[in-house]
């Protein structure tokens, strides 16, 4: 068994802003480390909370598939050459009863703690933007769990509206 590269949480403070690079297969390691750390943060979660012993080993099966796949990006961000976050982005079919017929979903975003309100989210939703506009899409949607006020307040900043909300119930 492979072991899950570490990712340092601690930002370089001689560097200005984090640069934002889109990932490839060499970089697995490094977007298994971020993705699993994310659902780590959400440990209290009644869906992310149930978190397989195995998930690194599941993820990287999974996130290779993904990291290849013609239809979605993963951007990392980085301070001196560290990981410091990440964020997918899916081109992503709708409804064919509604419109747009595609969107761009964003998902698994995370940021190491320590490199936290220093405007890393920002920059990679600004190439996740980019990204979005030159395959023509127009609109972006994405989740977030609603046990974490700080994501719902980092979004609402970045102007995402709340349209749906998921409900879950186990079956007796
Ligand atoms: C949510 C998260 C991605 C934000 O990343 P970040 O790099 O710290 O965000 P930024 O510095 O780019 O902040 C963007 C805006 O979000 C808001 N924001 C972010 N963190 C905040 C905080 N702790 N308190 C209040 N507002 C906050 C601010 O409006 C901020 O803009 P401003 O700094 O110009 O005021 C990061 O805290 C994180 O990874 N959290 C754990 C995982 C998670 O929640 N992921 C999202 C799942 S959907």
């Amino acid at each position: 068994m492979r072991g899950v590269r570490k990712v340092s949480p601690t930002p370089d403070a001689q560097s200005p802003a984090p640069a934002v690079r889109v990932a490839t297969l060499a970089d697995l390691e490094t977007v298994v480390a971020l993705r699993i750390a994310l659902l780590r943060e959400h440990a209290g979660n009644r869906v992310y909370g149930r978190l397989r012993p195995d998930a690194p080993q599941r993820a990287r099966k999974l996130f290779a598939e993904q990291l290849e796949a013609p239809n979605e990006v993963t951007f990392l961000a980085e301070h001196g050459g560290r990981a410091v976050g990440i964020l997918r982005c899916i081109d992503a079919g709708g409804s064919p009863l509604l419109h747009p017929a595609r969107y761009a979903y964003v998902a698994s975003v995370y940021v190491a703690p320590a490199a936290r309100r220093a405007g890393v989210l920002r920059r990679l939703m600004h190439e996740a933007e980019g990204w979005s506009r030159e395959r023509g899409l127009r609109e972006m949607r994405l989740h977030n769990a609603a046990d974490n006020p700080l994501a719902g307040t980092a979004w609402d900043a970045l102007g995402f509206e709340v349209v749906e909300v998921l409900r879950v119930r186990a079956l007796d």
